[in-house]
Order: structure tokens, then C-alpha cells, then sequence
């Protein structure tokens, strides 16, 4: 076994909080030979609530579990982390207007990206998967200007995961069979889920999802919007925000990045845009992404049809205007 690393989860009395905790603790997140001590931050009205998942944690005995810190001090929970998955957000309440919303999320991510900069341990690398994700993932970024902007993602891998599922339920294959579907863009209803690059295993061998599916009003219009809207059918169904899949996705995200993409397969991130494929640097955008001994590159050169030009397009002005947004809330 490894030395233990340590694990941030901020938020942590949430509804993905309680779903992710034991997926950490098991090794889903690092790998089966990486014990984990895990720190819980909340706020004190749900301290009661950290504690009780402390006890759960402690009688789960889990083997991996080399520790659990639940807190509601940002610093005490920053203290030389190496890993943190950030779920913590201001949620949406009746009548808020949107730059209100926005504001509460910015003095949170601006609060606690103070606390990263000052206590987390070198190279510590960061997930933020709370609304409006990769906003919340740029402020992050501002104001922890020590923190390497490659280190800070936000999550969009249950949005490609979603998009994986829906095409191997279209193709009536095994969802593993499925990979390089492409999320490209905010974590919001204007993301752009592109199946034109995705490839299916077969008997025959690997084969163009394109070309199986033969049916390009199905793939420019209800697979998009499937995708597009999966998180509020189920809201529609549950009366609660997808927490399990997030769980496994924020999972998936973390395990790839630190463990690497297997050959010939990407996955998509939020990452701190550099201008590749024409998006606007300087805002957290998701694109398809590599990862190799834990750092992750954009997978390059893949050709961009008139139909994806504009959707890729249309979600990064959704995401500039967010930035404005977030900005005109700081001063
Ligand atoms: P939740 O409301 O159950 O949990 C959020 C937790 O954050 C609460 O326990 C709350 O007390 C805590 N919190 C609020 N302010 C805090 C602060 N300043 N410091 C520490 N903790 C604080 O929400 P849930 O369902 O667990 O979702 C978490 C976030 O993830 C939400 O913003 C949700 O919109 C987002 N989400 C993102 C997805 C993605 O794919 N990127 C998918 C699903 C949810």
C-alpha cells in the first residue's frame, strides 16, 4: 500500500457528500492500494449532520480509511490536502435572481480559494463540481493565484457519462463498449454533447458511433437534448438533484486524471482554456481531454463541422457572460 493521501470534500453534508463518501473509501476514487484520509467541511448548521456521517464512516470499517476530519473550519479542512472535490454551492431559492445566486457562489469560491492557497499541500489538485461549476471553478482560479490553473477542473464527466449511456441504449451495446463522446462547454443546458468522434467496439472491430447510428436528425437533435436535460428529468423524478451518478462521475473524473486515460480513449473536463480550438482563453471550458501521470492535455486536431462550430461557440458566450456576471459581483 501507499503512504495515505488526503482528501477535501467541501460540502461534504450534502447529497453527493453522503454517495461519494463510501466510493472514496473504497478505492474508486485513487485505486485499491491508496488509503485515504478524508476531510469534511460544511457550515455549522449542518455540523450535527457531518458528524453523524463521521460515525457512519468510522462503522463502515473500511480498510482504505486511514482517518476522517469533519469541520466546519476552512483551514482546519484545507490543511495539507492533496485532492479536493468541492460540492459546496449556495442552491437555488424561489425568486433569487441570477446575479445573487451568482454572487453568494463567488464569496464562497473566493473565501475558500484563500484557504487552498494559504494551507493545501503543493500540486494539490481540484475538482469543483457545485453550480455554476465552471465559474465557481474560475474564481477558484483568481483568487488562488499560487494554485496552477492545470490543477483546477470542474465536473462534466456526468454530462459525457450520460452521453455514453444514451448512445449504448440507442445501439443496444454495453455502455463500456462506448467511448469519445465529447462535452464540450459550460455544465449547463447549453453544453454541447458530440457524438461525431464517438467509437463503438463491435465483433467486427471498432466502428464510427456515427455511422451505426445512421440517423443524423437523431444525433443533432434528440441525443443533444437528452443529454442536454438528463439532470432536470431527474429532478422531475426523484424531487432531488442527481447524487449518485454525480458521486460516480466526480469519481470517474478524479481517477482518470490522477490514474491516466487508457490509449486511445478521452474523457471530458472542465479546464482552464488556453484558445485550443478557438474558444476564448481564459474561461473553464469543457473540453475532450488526455491524462497521463496526472496531468491532463486537450486532444488536438479533431475537425469541427459548421453544426459543432456554432454549439461550441454558443456555450462559450454562455460562459463569458458568466464571467462578466461573476466579476460585476465582486466589485
Ligand atoms: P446539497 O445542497 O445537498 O449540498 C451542498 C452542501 O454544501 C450543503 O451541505 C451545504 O451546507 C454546504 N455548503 C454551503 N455553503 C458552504 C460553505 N460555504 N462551506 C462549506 N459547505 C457549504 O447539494 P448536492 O446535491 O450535494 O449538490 C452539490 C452541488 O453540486 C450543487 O451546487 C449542485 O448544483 C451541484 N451539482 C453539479 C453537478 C455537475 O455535474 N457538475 C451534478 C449534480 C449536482
Amino acid at each position: 500500500l501507499k503512504p495515505p493521501v488526503k482528501i477535501l470534500v467541501t460540502g461534504a453534508a450534502g447529497q453527493i457528500g453522503y454517495a461519494v463518501m463510501p466510493m472514496i473509501a473504497r478505492g474508486q476514487m485513487l485505486g485499491p492500494d491508496q488509503p485515504v484520509i478524508i476531510h469534511m467541511l460544511d457550515i455549522p448548521s449542518a455540523s450535527e449532520a457531518l458528524g453523524g456521517l463521521k460515525m457512519e464512516l468510522i462503522d463502515s470499517a473500511l480498510p482504505l480509511l486511514r482517518g476522517v476530519i469533519a469541520t466546519t473550519d476552512v483551514a482546519q479542512a484545507c490543511k495539507d490536502v492533496n485532492f479536493v472535490i468541492m460540492l459546496a454551492g449556495f442552491p437555488r431559492k424561489e425568486g433569487m435572481e441570477r446575479k445573487e445566486l451568482m454572487s453568494k457562489n463567488v464569496a464562497i469560491y473566493k473565501a475558500q480559494a484563500s484557504a487552498l492557497e494559504q494551507h493545501a499541500a503543493p500540486n494539490c489538485k481540484i475538482l469543483v463540481v457545485a453550480n455554476p461549476a465552471n465559474t465557481n471553478a474560475l474564481i477558484l482560479k483568481e483568487f488562488a493565484p499560487s494554485i496552477q490553473p492545470k490543477n483546477i477542473t470542474c465536473l462534466t464527466r456526468l454530462d459525457h457519462n450520460r452521453a455514453l449511456g444514451h448512445l449504448s441504449e440507442r445501439l443496444n451495446v454495453h455502455v463500456g463498449d462506448v467511448k469519445n463522446v465529447i462535452i464540450w462547454g459550460n455544465h449547463s443546458s447549453t453544453q454541447y454533447p458530440d457524438a461525431n468522434h464517438a467509437i463503438v467496439k463491435t465483433e467486427f472491430g471498432e466502428k464510427s458511433a456515427k455511422e451505426l447510428v445512421a440517423n443524423d436528425t437523431w444525433m443533432k437533435g434528440e441525443f443533444i437534448s437528452t443529454v442536454q436535460q438528463r439532470g432536470a428529468a431527474i429532478i422531475k423524478a426523484r424531487k432531488q438533484s442527481s447524487s449518485l451518478s454525480a458521486a460516480s462521475a466526480a469519481c470517474d473524473h478524479m481517477h482518470d486524471w490522477i490514474l491516466g486515460t487508457p490509449k486511445g480513449t478521452w474523457v471530458s473536463m472542465g479546464v482552464y482554456s488556453d484558445g485550443a480550438y478557438s474558444i476564448p482563453a481564459g474561461i473553464i471550458y469543457s473540453f475532450p481531454v488526455n491524462c497521463d501521470k496526472g496531468e491532463w492535455s486537450i486532444v488536438q486536431g479533431l475537425k469541427i463541422d459548421e453544426f459543432s462550430r456554432a454549439k461550441m461557440e454558443a456555450t462559450a458566450n454562455e460562459l463569458v457572460e458568466e464571467k462578466n456576471l461573476a466579476y460585476s459581483c465582486l466589485n
